[in-house]
This record gives structure tokens, sequence and C-alpha cells, in this order.
């Protein structure tokens, strides 16, 4: 009997302990995501050149220790998260944009020194001294951003007036919007699914359509960008399905809607360059809706 008394208390620590190292990486991954946002949003309002080639760069490598953190909470035996901590995008000078970027920053590499000091497992350990040490990276880019455009105190280190933005129609800006949202959505979506799948290739599949949404939100939020409009910030409601026949379903509803509400907006935008780019991104998604079908026959075998 005491033998046994002693099995559950230390499962049962062990399973709380366990518990707790998901949530401190759920409370990391939900940053790393706000710092995707956060610097995405400022890196197309910069708008070309290469300070937002910089930026954009650190957001790719945000995404990746989102992807990182994730992959260890699923390992963990725990659920991985796509909800989002607070961005902050106040500020009207670059400048203003970039400290708010370094501290950010700052505020990352202090969580994950105290992680590094309570995390065991020598391979999670290493994983999280590898995202720090791009952190502290990314923090000098920022300080230095910050100062290169305190010095320019210009015209350009100031965000244009909104009565200087180029003309957007209507039925333009609502195409664009809605394909920030939804290709937000989209690969918030597929990663979900690709963290939860058990089957390798759905998982991988999953990933890479996932990395594909991603390159078409940043066309489209660069296009909106760059006609002086913000990004939208929130996407639409995504499904969390844990069955992978029910995530496939899912995907493969949300191509065919997104198919059909694109040609609505390849009918009605005037841009040509718009309609072009809306025809390149909805040829994707058919082939999306193609590989998801197939992925999910191949599953049901
Ligand atoms: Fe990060
Ligand atoms: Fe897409
Ligand atoms: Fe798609």
């Amino acid at each position: 009997m005491p033998t046994e008394r002693r099995w559950v208390t230390l499962t049962t620590k062990g399973a709380s302990q366990m518990n707790e190292l998901v949530k401190m990486l759920q409370k990391a991954a939900k940053d790393e995501h706000a710092a995707v946002i956060q610097y995405l949003r400022h890196a197309y309002m910069l708008g070309e050149g290469e300070e937002a080639c910089e930026i954009e760069a650190i957001a790719r490598d945000e995404m990746r220790h989102f992807w990182m953190l994730s992959r260890w909470i699923r390992k963990l035996g725990g659920t991985p998260t796509i909800e989002r901590n607070p961005v902050d995008l106040g500020g009207t000078a670059i400048s203003d944009w970039m400290h708010r970027d370094e501290e950010a920053e700052k505020r990352a590499i202090a969580l994950y020194r105290d992680y590094i000091a309570h995390i065991k497992d020598p391979a999670l350990k290493a994983d999280i001294e590898r995202i720090l040490a791009d952190e502290e990276n990314h923090r000098e880019i920022f300080a230095h951003l910050a100062g290169k455009f305190r010095r320019l105190q210009s015209a350009e280190g100031r965000v244009p007036p909104q009565s200087e933005a180029p003309s957007l129609l209507p039925a333009d800006r609502e195409a664009l919007e809605w394909g920030v949202r939804h290709e937000y959505t989209a690969l918030l979506q597929y990663l979900f699914h690709s963290f939860m799948v058990k089957d390798e290739e759905a998982s991988r599949q999953l990933e890479l359509q996932a990395i594909n949404e991603m390159q078409h939100f940043g066309w489209l939020a660069e296009e909106l960008a760059g006609k002086g409009r913000e990004m939208p910030l929130e996407p639409h409601p995504a499904d969390l399905s844990l069955e992978p026949s029910s995530m496939l379903r899912a995907d493969i509803k949300l191509e065919q809607d997104t198919i059909r509400k694109y040609e609505h907006f390849i009918q009605r935008v005037q841009d040509a360059k718009l309609k072009k780019l809306l025809t390149f991104i909805q040829n994707h998604e058919m082939y999306h809706e193609g590989l998801f079908k197939r992925l999910l026959s191949q599953l049901q075998g």
C-alpha cells in the first residue's frame, strides 16, 4: 500500500509539473504569435526597402519560434494554442514603432531567461536557448533601427497622414481586407491541424500549405499597406477539430468557400493588378482543395 501511494504521488507531481511546463510554453507561443503580427504590420507599413525586409525576416524567425514551441507543447501532451497575446501598435513615428518592437524583444528575453533557469529537459533547454539567442539579435536590430529612424527626423520617418493615402475603391478594399483575414485564419487552422494530426505525410502537407497561406497573407497585407490602409488584425473563426477526418473536411470546406469568395471578388475588383493577384491566389486554393481531398481519402484508406 505505501508503495502504491508513493507511486500515485510521484505521477501526480510529474503530471502537474508537465502541465505547468505546457502552460509556460503556451504563454510564450501567444507572445511569439503577437510578435509576428506586430512586426509584420510595421514592416508592411514601412513599404518596400531594406528595413522592411529586415523586419519581415525577424517576423519569420518569430513564426519559427511559434512552431518550435507548439511542437514541444504537443510532445509534452498539451494542445498548441492559436490564441494571441496583445500587440503593441501604438506610436505614430517609425522610430517609436521600432522602440516598441525593441521593448517586446526585451520582454521575450526576460521570459526565456527565466524559463531556462527552470527547465530541466536538455533538449527543450537547448531549443529555448536557441530562441533566446535570436531574440537578443532582434533586440539589437530594433535598437539600431529605432536610432536610425530617430536620426532621420524627416518626412520619411513619419507615417503619411490619412489624407495622403492613395485612393482605394470600396470593392478592392473589401477584397483585400477579407483576404487578409481569411489567409490569417487558414494559416492558423492548417498549422494547428499539422500539430495535431499523427499521420506524418498529412502533418507535413498541412504545414507546407500553412506556409503558402502565409505568403498569400503577406501579398494581400502588403498591397493594403501600399494603399495606406492598416491590415486587419483579427482572423475569422478557425476550425480546431482534433480528429483527422474532421480536420481535413473542415480544411476542404474552407478552401471551397474561399475559392467561391475569391471568384466573387475577381468579378468585382477594379484594379487589374489586384485582379491578377487574386486569380493567382485562387489557383493555389484550388490546388489546396485537391490536395486535402487526396489526403482525406488516403486517411480513410
Ligand atoms: Fe521569438
Ligand atoms: Fe490562401
Ligand atoms: Fe488555401
